[in-house]
């Protein structure tokens, strides 16, 4: 059966026994107002909060640290609802432990080699938190701060504004970034993010979301059986670092090869030496369209036993598809379980990694004076 969205709106009260189950956000209903609860404490008495998002069949659940998407729930195809993000169910964990789950990240998503680069004819040495590479952002990323959430309602949409400044020279890096995220549910249940930042000085910008995605619902296993398409005909070649040689390699005839829609098990154990190297799917493919002026559907991904099938549209020209590879049995997730390799994977559309060393790679730089936006959109369906 195949659920259109207005079905599975009409089904949303009939599966809120389901949903309840889960933890599910019974108290949001459909296109009102963010609803905001207290989520936990930090060490020095800070105050976390969760924020309840519902919208045209898709619920979301965001936290004021790290802009943290902690819950996502979406229908199967019959209507039952799932968390589909790996998270916790508590703050101290996401302050201990998270991989990123589900964060935002800056102000440099992925790496840059040792934490270097020369801006404007000056050397910069960012934070190294990844052997001798930045990761992120550094140790404290963005998805380590508390971040300023304020919620709106707007026609047809939900969302939130979540802002966050970030000073002169936090982790190395120059100039003091404003950074405004918005997180917007549609009445079609699309989960629309659009970043903004403006800079005091030249600085080097990267923003990317997170999410760790297991349309099956997390805790239920290997991701391995769903498909997945992406519209790119290159990839970018790592060392053993993860850091792009420069190379903008071909597909074809390659494991890395997601033209045609295909099993992510079919061939991660191909044992092509990258995948050797990043134990799996670690790797950023260079989007067919470039940098777009509007989002451009580059992904598809499908749990083919639920039906559960997201899309992205991005203006980005890069997108990182990691396979879950470090997650290793040490972690224990909202569902009561713990993850193991290959029990989610994260899309994340970016910039290449480590661009400001790479002068062939599109160019990173935001100078003041100007904004940098870009805007994702994951659409989902059953
Ligand atoms: C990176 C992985 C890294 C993971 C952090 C991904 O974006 O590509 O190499 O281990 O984030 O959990």
């Amino acid at each position: 059966m195949n659920l259109s969205r207005r079905t599975v709106i009409a089904s949303t009260a009939a599966a809120g026994v389901a949903a309840t189950a889960l933890g599910g956000t019974a108290e949001a209903s459909s296109g009102r107002r963010p609803v905001k609860t207290l989520f936990g404490k930090l060490a020095d008495g800070t105050k976390i909060y969760s924020w309840a998002l519902e919208n045209g069949g898709t619920r979301l659940k965001v936290l004021s640290w790290g802009g943290v998407v902690q819950s996502l729930e979406l229908p199967d195809r019959h209507g039952r609802y799932a968390n589909v993000s790996l998270g916790f169910d508590n703050i101290e964990d996401y302050v201990a432990k998270t991989p990123y789950f589900g964060a935002l990240i800056g102000r440099y998503g992925n790496r840059i080699g040792k934490g270097q680069f020369t801006l404007d004819g000056k050397k910069y040495q960012v934070n190294v938190n990844d052997g001798v590479n930045s990761l992120h952002g550094g140790i404290k990323g963005f998805d380590k701060h508390v971040w300023n959430v304020e919620p709106f309602v707007k026609g047809s949409d939900v969302g939130l504004y979540l802002h966050y400044t970030s000073v002169d020279g936090e982790m190395g890096y120059p100039g003091t970034l404003k950074v405004k995220v918005t997180y917007t549910l549609t009445k079609r249940g699309e989960w629309r993010i659009d970043y903004e930042a403006t800079t005091t000085k030249a600085t080097v910008v990267n923003l990317t979301s997170h999410v760790y995605w297991n349309l099956a619902g997390e805790s239920s296993g290997t991701i391995e059986d769903h498909e997945l398409t992406i519209a790119a005909a290159r990839y970018t070649p790592t060392d053993s670092g993860l850091i792009p040689t420069g190379q903008l390699a071909k597909v074809s005839g390659t494991p890395f090869d997601f033209r045609k829609t295909k099993a992510i098990g079919r061939d991660i154990r191909a044992a092509h030496p990258q995948q050797v190297q990043a134990k799996g799917y670690d790797h950023n493919w260079v989007l067919d369209k470039g940098i777009t002026a509007k989002p451009v559907h580059v992904a598809t991904l499908r749990d083919p036993r639920s039906g559960r099938t997201l899309k992205i549209a991005t203006d980005q020209p890069g997108l990182q598809f990691y396979s879950g590879n470090f997650l290793d049995g040490t972690l224990t997730g909202t569902g009561g379980r713990t993850y193991r390799q290959g029990d989610a994977l994260c899309l994340e559309t970016q910039h290449f990694p480590d661009s400001p060393n790479q002068p062939s790679f599109p160019s990173t730089v935001l100078r003041p004076g100007q904004t940098y936006r870009t805007t994702t959109i994951h659409t989902f369906d059953a």
